[in-house]
């Protein structure tokens, strides 16, 4: 008996041991690692963000209660999504949010909200993910590409001739979290009266002029999966201060009979729009809900590592004659969660052995020139018709290099980085002299 006793005491402790061990090293995730440098290896630039300890909690509260669906509760503050929404509000100082089940869903129902219809023209900057001019198609309506400059930013004087009777809408994607010129932009949407939306997808935790980006249009789209600021797996969010937009976006996303009742949102336009749109299903799980809402709070502190690295990096970069690293704009405060950067003097095959030789030794980069079948180059898009040869994006891009820069990288790491990118391009240019 005593035997057993003392086995049964030993596994309790080591089980508590264990699971505190855990819960441990989630509350230190941000915190620097301990224990010696090891090189990183090209998964570790792939790995997801680790979850704080709430997340936890909050997941097994609901799989406790098995409140799975958002509209499962009597009363807005019964849903995980609808704290989700409300606690997103006060966090970007708007007036309401909708959760998704994705950014692309935020953006499809952003047009169709904003009174988009089949066969209007929607401008969109060239350099993004397929995903945005993807949502545009669905809408029915046509993408038109706008070039874009050296900061990987839409270029605004293409944008206005690109302008035309039929434009509807700006969808302005903020791609890698780089920010165009937000008050020329607006100015220039009002003057034409043209429907800015944004696509935000990379950029929170981003700042224009101290006001948070994705708050400038009549709409704003974040994203939160995995290789986002926020890792939800999948998840999106819609944002708007305009109360008509946000009724019919809840109704779109699938609020049937009077689930509306179940938003933070209180509004005359609920009775007017009832029962006048189609339900697209495109609603957040609880489950998501949990994940993400925690993240909320560790959105500063990951900003602030990936500016230091950031920084740290581009100051180290900058000594090469062959990199060309875009400018920082003082308006903006970044959220550098990956790096993009020129190569110059370089032709498409040595930039081919420079991705390659720094790939073997463990730096995930790529160069997008060379990287087959990427779904950022606009010349992969093959889905719709582009009428435009966009000659000014497609060479910043052929020689263009991205790299992701997870949270859990520290200098060590980042001067890893930066000794393997140069000594890697000294050694191609002094081949090519010899
Ligand atoms: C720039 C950009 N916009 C929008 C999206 C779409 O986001 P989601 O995957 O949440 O639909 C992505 C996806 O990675 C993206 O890179």
């Amino acid at each position: 008996m005593l035997l057993q006793c003392i086995v049964f005491w030993s596994f309790y402790v080591l089980k508590v041991n264990k699971i505190m061990n855990k819960s441990r090293s989630n509350k230190d995730s941000l915190k620097k690692p301990r224990g010696k440098f090891k090189k990183p290896g090209i998964d570790d630039f792939h790995k997801a963000d680790p979850m704080p300890k709430d997340v936890f909690l909050r997941v097994n509260k609901i799989l406790k209660n098995a409140n799975l669906f958002r509209y499962i509760g009597n009363k807005p503050a019964d849903s995980e999504t609808a704290l989700l929404e409300r606690d997103f509000t006060k966090y970007l100082g708007v007036k309401y949010a909708l959760a998704l089940n994705s950014c692309s869903s935020a953006m499809f129902l952003s047009l169709i909200s904003c009174g988009v219809r089949p066969g209007d023209k929607v401008l969109v900057p060239a350099f993004t993910f397929t995903a945005v001019p993807s949502a545009i198609i669905h809408a029915g309506a046509v993408p038109v590409l706008v070039e874009c400059n050296e900061r990987y930013c839409i270029d605004v004087d293409d944008l206005r001739k690109k302008i035309s009777s039929e434009t509807k809408a700006l969808l302005l994607s903020h791609m890698r979290g780089h920010t165009a010129d937000l008050e020329r932009i607006v100015k220039l949407c009002k003057e034409k009266n043209i429907i800015l939306i944004e696509d935000a997808a990379h950029s929170l935790g981003v700042l224009w002029n101290g006001q948070p980006v994705g708050t400038f249009g009549k709409v704003g789209c974040y994203s939160f999966q995995s290789y986002k600021i926020i890792n939800g797996g999948e998840g999106g969010l819609l944002v708007t201060d305009d109360e008509e937009i946000i009724v019919k976006a809840i109704f779109l996303s699938g609020a049937y009979e009077k689930m509306y009742e179940k938003h933070f949102v209180k509004s005359k336009f609920f009775e007017l729009y009832k029962n006048t749109l189609p339900a697209f299903n495109l609603r957040l799980h609880n489950i998501s809900a949990a994940i993400i809402r925690p993240q909320i709070k560790k959105i500063e502190d990951k900003v602030a590592i990936y500016n230091k690295n950031y920084k740290f990096l581009i100051n180290r970069l900058a000594t090469s004659k062959n990199i060309s690293i875009p400018k920082i704009d003082p308006r903006e405060r970044m959220a550098p969660d990956s790096i993009q950067f020129k190569l110059c003097n370089l032709s498409l095959k040595e930039a081919k052995e420079f991705m390659n030789k720094v790939r073997d030794k463990g730096v995930s980069l790529y160069v997008f020139g060379v990287h087959e079948d990427n779904a950022r180059f606009f010349w992969n898009w093959k889905y719709f018709q582009n009428s435009f040869p966009l000659e000014k994006t497609r060479n910043l891009l052929e020689l263009t290099c991205d790299m992701r820069l997870p949270v859990s990288f520290r200098k060590v790491h980042i001067d890893y980085i930066a000794d393997v990118i140069l000594s890697v391009l000294n050694d191609i240019k002094k081949n090519e002299k010899n």
